[in-house]
């Protein structure tokens, strides 16, 4: 305890005075609004700076329209004498962060390339330039997905098992590439991609197709199965020639989909035990022998209700675990996976390999389909779901397409969903959602590095809470309130005193403050 009293509270001054900068805020009946933005206009968070020692900075988006509406305000020595404390432990340290992003999948490029070159602009600004959300993380699928409109691989030459004939696609070389090239640009810092399989070519497949329940043909160490991890050597390769440099990549995307009768769309069927010998056997000597011996190689991309199982099944065994670093999960079915029971218990059981979160999207649930433009329960569902990950030991998170048109596709198999972007080509314009407001929450302030740290609360409460200490030794603190009424709440950092705020109803909030 300090000896300095306890004193109130006050937001001081409200900075958003530019206009310029403010969500042009449309309304279609989902709860909340759009921010419309087109070829000279969007709004933007800007760049964030330090608030001086003694004061903090709070960005707050709500369901009642403001999209991270920035004020300033000063620590205090006295409390509030607010019930609700939260009491920041930086003593008590967990994961360090490693970004945030969405995936560039052929869906996302021909619509972001549907709009005029400055309007393409102003979105891929939007989402990796300083003035945007600053994402770092870009997944790339590696040829088509159901985001596409024709079914391929870069290899359908039946036969073909020294990939002679292996090329990059019409989308890749004149959609996908040169939009994360630009992206790439914008942004102040390396950009981490990482590339994700759906399926095979049909003829190493025991379905002679890239849809419905199939996997390799034969066995681990054999010729289909190596000619498979040679692809993923050829696709680092020839994205290495246009400059573009892997973080990593995964196993393949949900391996369980091809293990299903039917599956309606791509997908390649791999079991714990398949995909732990082919890594062991194949993919993980055919990388470890090639130029891309240092890229971090991630199992699973799968629903996380599949772990701790997975996990221990692959990283138990000691050949494939040593060509793996990491854990990539999808959200999907989280409301039925406890994270503690899945998430926390891998990282206690494996400490040494990272969890990722490798794909998330609203509108996936056949009972609520596609693009709500405005939903503020889906915001919600994002932010929800990101510190619930976060708070067990997720180091990231990464959303699906990066843009979709407003049917939400274009998708072959019509598996139409959300984006935190929505184009309308007609117009010339793209919507914000309020989902992108939920991703800008974390990703604009969790730099890589950032290590999460304890957090206790002076009485139960139903908001939702991550803090964070960055390495220039600042503190984020980020709360979702997802209540219907406003709470006074206060944070106590025993270094510095008392910072006392509202959550308003139906809110995220940032709460950034220097601490040296
Ligand atoms: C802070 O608390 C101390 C001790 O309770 C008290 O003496 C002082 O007046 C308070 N300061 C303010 C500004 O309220
Ligand atoms: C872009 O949006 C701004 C703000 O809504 C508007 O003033 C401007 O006219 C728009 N530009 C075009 C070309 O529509
Ligand atoms: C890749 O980068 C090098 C060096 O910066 C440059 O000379 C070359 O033109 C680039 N190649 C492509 C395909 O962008
Ligand atoms: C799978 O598709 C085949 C051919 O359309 C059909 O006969 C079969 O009933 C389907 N099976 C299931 C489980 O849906
Ligand atoms: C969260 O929102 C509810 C509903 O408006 C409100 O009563 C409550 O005070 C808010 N929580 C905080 C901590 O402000």
């Amino acid at each position: 305890m300090r000896e300095t009293a306890l004193l109130l509270i006050v937001v001081i001054n409200i900075l958003r005075a530019d206009n310029s900068r403010d969500c042009q805020a449309l309304t279609f009946g989902h709860g909340s609004v759009v921010c419309e933005c087109n070829a000279t206009y969007c709004d933007s968070i800007g760049r964030v700076g330090l608030p001086d020692l003694g004061q903090f900075l709070s960005f707050v988006s709500s369901k009642a329209g403001g999209r991270l509406l920035k004020s300033q305000g000063q620590l205090q020595k006295n409390s509030s004498g607010t019930a609700l404390r939260i009491i920041l432990n930086p003593n008590q340290k967990y994961q360090r962060i490693k970004g945030f992003g969405g995936a560039m999948t052929d869906a996302a490029a021909m619509d972001i390339l549907s709009l005029s070159p400055g309007t393409q602009d102003q979105l891929l600004k939007q989402y990796f330039s300083p003035d945007g959300i600053e994402y770092s993380f870009v997944r790339v699928p590696m040829a088509s997905c159901d985001f596409s409109t024709r079914l391929y691989t870069y290899a359908d030459t039946p036969g073909d098992y020294e990939l002679v004939n292996f090329r990059l696609s019409e989308e890749d070389i004149h959609m996908k590439i040169p939009l994360l090239q630009r992206a790439q640009s914008l942004s102040a810092r390396p950009l981490s991609l990482f590339a994700s399989a759906w399926s095979a070519p049909a003829w190493l497949k025991t379905n002679g197709a890239l849809t419905g329940k199939g996997s390799l043909k034969g066995k681990p160490g054999g010729k289909e199965h190596k000619t498979w991890a040679q692809y993923y050597i050829r696709f680092l390769e020839e994205y290495g020639k246009y400059n573009l440099s892997f973080w990593g990549l995964t196993s393949g995307n949900e391996p369980t989909a091809g293990q299903m009768t039917n599956y309606s769309f791509q997908a390649l069927g791999f079991t714990a035990e398949t995909q732990r010998d082919w890594i062991a056997l194949d993919l993980g000597p055919a990388l470890h022998s090639s130029a891309f011996a240092s890229i971090r190689l991630m199992i699973l991309d799968d629903q996380r209700l599949l772990l701790p199982h997975w996990a221990k099944v692959v990283l138990s065994d000691v050949h494939a675990a040593r060509y793996v670093h990491g854990i990539g999960v999808h959200w999907y079915f989280d409301r039925i996976a406890p994270p503690d029971i899945t998430l926390a218990t891998t990282h206690h059981l494996y400490p040494e390999y990272f969890l990722f979160a490798t794909e998330a999207c609203s509108g996936w649930n056949p009972v609520d389909r596609g693009v709500r433009l405005g939903s503020w329960d889906r915001a919600e569902d994002y932010a929800h779901d990101i510190i619930q990950d976060l708070n067990n030991y997720v180091t990231g998170w990464t959303d699906w397409n990066l843009a979709l048109d407003l049917g939400g596709g274009p998708n072959w198999v019509k598996n139409f969903v959300d984006s935190p972007i929505i184009v309308d080509q007609s117009k010339d314009v793209f919507y914000k959602q309020p989902t992108f407001y939920s991703m800008a929450h974390f990703s604009k302030f969790l730099w890589e590095g950032s290590q999460r740290v304890g957090v206790s609360i002076s009485q139960s409460t139903v908001l939702e809470l991550s803090a964070y200490i960055r390495h220039d030794g600042s503190a984020v603190l980020i709360i979702l309130n997802r209540s219907e009424e406003d709470m006074q709440f206060e944070v106590w950092d025993q270094t510095l005193g008392f910072l006392a705020s509202t959550a308003p109803s139906h809110s995220i909030i940032t709460l950034l403050w220097n601490r040296q």
